[in-house]
């Protein structure tokens, strides 16, 4: 073995103890019970951690012999594997370190291994970091960057940073992220300059042995603003060949860096635009530059402005017409939902809209509007939603999923992305529970057929193992630990929307920091569309956003049947009501109650069902370690105070309209409306 894999070998090895509480160790607890014996012909750095994963972690039969098989099999596609009881093939040497994390995640899951082709839902699984070059993380709840400092050796590599890139591209591997965006979409020039990218290098370097390829966000307007050129317009040949020239620099360091990400003509930031030109103009410069290195660029489709009076129709509105126009290494990045990761949104209509051009998911991991690093909030349940979602764009049955991965169209790149929320906490998420969502966000990349309830099952067994060893798989630890807990999180999401917004109300939050309730919240100088008296439209008649045909026309930018299901109140699914129609107070719902009695109905079950998670986590103590237990207990606490607040601020608020009384059988609420409204949440947390 040559000196310097040796040397990276013991650094990982060294590197996975140093926090050996506290939840550091995120699902990668376990720890041998046996030897295994592992053979493999052929020796790199990648397949030397597969091995040591595999004795490391092994839980199978002691003295057992594993054949690692590099053998090129069509049914096997990309970085997928075969895994049976004692043998993993694959095309790839990333394919064999996939199938090792399996086979352990098997073993340790209790879940039998028979002979299966497990292959990737999409090929690029990509997390993206909004992680500022001063070390701040744009809506990060977990400590600072573990990429970036500030100070004057902001650019100094130390051995602390290896080890930490590490222990983060292992993470990612053993669930199957491979690509990670360094840093924040509203980017800093400075990124492509020579020192950062240097440094750039020196992650790449360490991320990968583990698959994990390198991408970064540019800020568009780059060539004037550090590249001394007069114009950033992407049809001007000093532009281009500016960007040809920097990304061939970018390439001559990490040569299998996987391209951009950018955020243009959005929130303030430069584009294409600013020069009349079209996303496409802008977008085909970048992938001309980047199409010789098999690079892409991931075009944001997150656009508005404050002129139109429904923010949700303007990214469909602005892309639509340019479909089939961009390069086919451009994938279109949309968020799950037509404005911004609310609570909960139908899916953006662009995931059915764009026949021609790949469109690539993009999921928001860090819980910008779900509680921060407070709330135990398991999203996976409404990405399930999302990706199961049919969109009919190509008749029934055309899920989100389907039209993402290349089922319905074949797509030259297919991908998903998360908005990370990694940071240097110790337990890297800022609440143990959060640890889940990384880890879900990876194994519905990897898989987005699996479910939900399948994933949580398996995070909770590999999270909260090691300290229940003689009680995993006994009935007592299932029905007294894991049953309850996959409850608790299996129902965590819904109670957040129950609390929070309910029946399709969205963006009610207070001030910029999207944590506490807002509805009132609508200073003169702050753009409309930035307050959510612009999203609820509260009055003495109703609440609610008409979206119909009679109304903004946003149901049209949907295909039938949904679009006519969508427009019709009485069809409309619940769950979307006040997102696509203003109703009458007393309107009745299916539960035969009136829609202020449902709103309070839902208030109030948010509230109880967080009070509920707090008898499950309290009753399950003597399963989990006391600083884990006593972290989560906290913040439960936190959580059911703010839910509190929640449900009487809105209550109180919304009632000034509806003029009802609060169902005499709900608790009343315990603050008053003027004081949750002088409340700073921001200083909550
Ligand atoms: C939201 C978020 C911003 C972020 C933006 C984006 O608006 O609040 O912080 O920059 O989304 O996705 O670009």
């Amino acid at each position: 073995m040559k000196m310097k894999s040796f040397l990276n070998i013991v650094l990982f090895v060294a590197s996975f103890n140093l926090w050996a509480e506290y939840g550091h160790n995120l699902w990668l607890r376990a720890r041998n019970q046996g030897r295994v014996h592992v053979v493999c012909a052929k020796s790199s750095t990648t397949i030397s951690i597969a091995k040591m994963e595999l004795e490391q972690g092994w839980q199978g039969k002691s003295g057992a012999s594993v054949l690692l098989k590099l053998k090129s099999d069509k049914k096997i596609k990309g970085d997928g594997f075969v895994i049976s009881s004692l043998e993993i093939q694959a095309n790839t040497e990333l394919g064999i370190l996939y199938g090792a994390y399996e086979m352990l995640r098997r073993e340790q899951t209790n879940n039998i291994v028979s002979t299966e082709i497990i292959n990737p839902s999409y090929e690029r699984r990509i997390l993206n970091h909004w992680d500022n070059l001063d070390g701040s993380i744009e809506r990060g709840y977990s400590g600072k960057s573990i990429f970036w400092k500030s100070g004057k050796d902001a650019l100094v590599v130390t051995q602390k940073d290896i080890a930490i890139w590490k222990e983060y591209a292992r993470a990612n591997a053993s669930i199957g992220i491979n690509g990670a965006v360094l840093d924040n979409v509203n980017a800093s020039p400075l990124i492509l300059t020579s020192g950062y990218l240097k440094r750039v290098k020196a992650i790449a370097d360490v991320l990968r042995p583990f698959g994990v390829r390198t991408y970064l966000s540019v800020k568009f307007s780059s060539p004037v603003l550090i590249g001394g050129i007069k114009t950033s317009d992407p049809l001007n040949l000093e532009v281009i060949q500016w960007w040809n020239k920097k990304v061939k620099e970018i390439y001559s360091l990490v040569p299998d860096f996987g391209g951009f990400l950018i955020k243009a003509n959005s929130e303030g930031q430069p584009g294409p635009q600013d020069f009349g030109r079209t996303h496409a103009d802008g977008a085909n410069m970048l992938a001309d530059a980047l199409k010789p290195y098999d690079g892409i660029v991931m075009w944001r489709a997150f656009v508005y402005d404050s002129s139109d009076h429904d923010r949700a129709k303007q990214a469909y509105n602005e892309f639509m017409p340019l479909d089939g126009q961009f390069r086919d290494n451009v994938i279109i990045q949309v968020k799950n939902g037509p404005i911004d990761f609310q609570p909960r949104e139908p899916f953006s209509p662009l995931f059915e809209a764009m026949k021609k051009n790949s469109v690539m998911p993009e999921l928001q991991i860090t819980q910008e509007y779900l509680g921060h690093s407070v709330h135990l909030v398991y999203l996976a349940p409404m990405w399930e939603e999302f990706l199961k979602s049919d969109t009919y764009q190509n008749g029934s049955g055309s899920t989100v999923a389907s039209c993402t991965d290349g089922s319905i169209f074949p797509q030259k790149y297919t991908a998903i992305a998360g908005v990370a929320n990694i940071g240097l906490d110790t337990n890297w998420c800022g609440h143990q529970f959060a640890q889940a969502n990384w880890y879900a966000f990876g194994r519905l990349a990897w898989n987005n057929q699996l479910t939900s309830e399948q994933i949580a099952n398996e995070w909770i067994k590999l999270t909260f193992s090691s300290e229940s060893e003689q009680h995993l798989n006994t009935t007592d630890w299932t029905e007294n630990f894991l049953i309850p807990v996959k409850q608790m999180m299996m129902e965590s999401h819904e109670a957040a929307v129950n609390y929070m917004m309910p029946l399709g109300l969205h963006h009610i939050f207070a001030a910029e920091h999207h944590y506490g309730p807002g509805p009132w919240w609508a200073p003169k100088y702050m753009r409309k569309d930035w307050t959510p008296p612009y999203y609820h439209q509260a009055d003495t008649i109703g609440v609610g956003f008409n979206r119909t045909t009679i109304g903004s026309d946003a149901v049209s930018e949907y295909h039938e049947p949904l679009k006519s299901q969508f427009n019709d109140v009485k069809s409309c699914p619940e769950r979307y009501l006040l997102w696509f129609h203003h109703v009458p107070w007393d309107y009745k719902l299916k539960s035969g109650n009136s829609l202020w009695d449902e709103i309070c109905l839902h208030y109030d079950k948010g509230l109880q069902q967080v009070r509920g998670f707090q008898k499950t986590w309290d009753k399950v103590q003597q399963y989990v370690d006391a600083d884990r237990f006593v972290e989560v207990q906290v913040k439960l606490r936190n959580q059911s105070q703010n839910a509190q607040l929640w449900k009487d601020g809105c209550l109180l608020y919304f009632q000034q309209f509806s003029r009802k009384p609060i169902p005499y059988n709900l608790e009343r609420p315990i603050h008053n409306l003027q004081d949750v409204m002088e409340l700073d949440f921001s200083k909550t947390e």
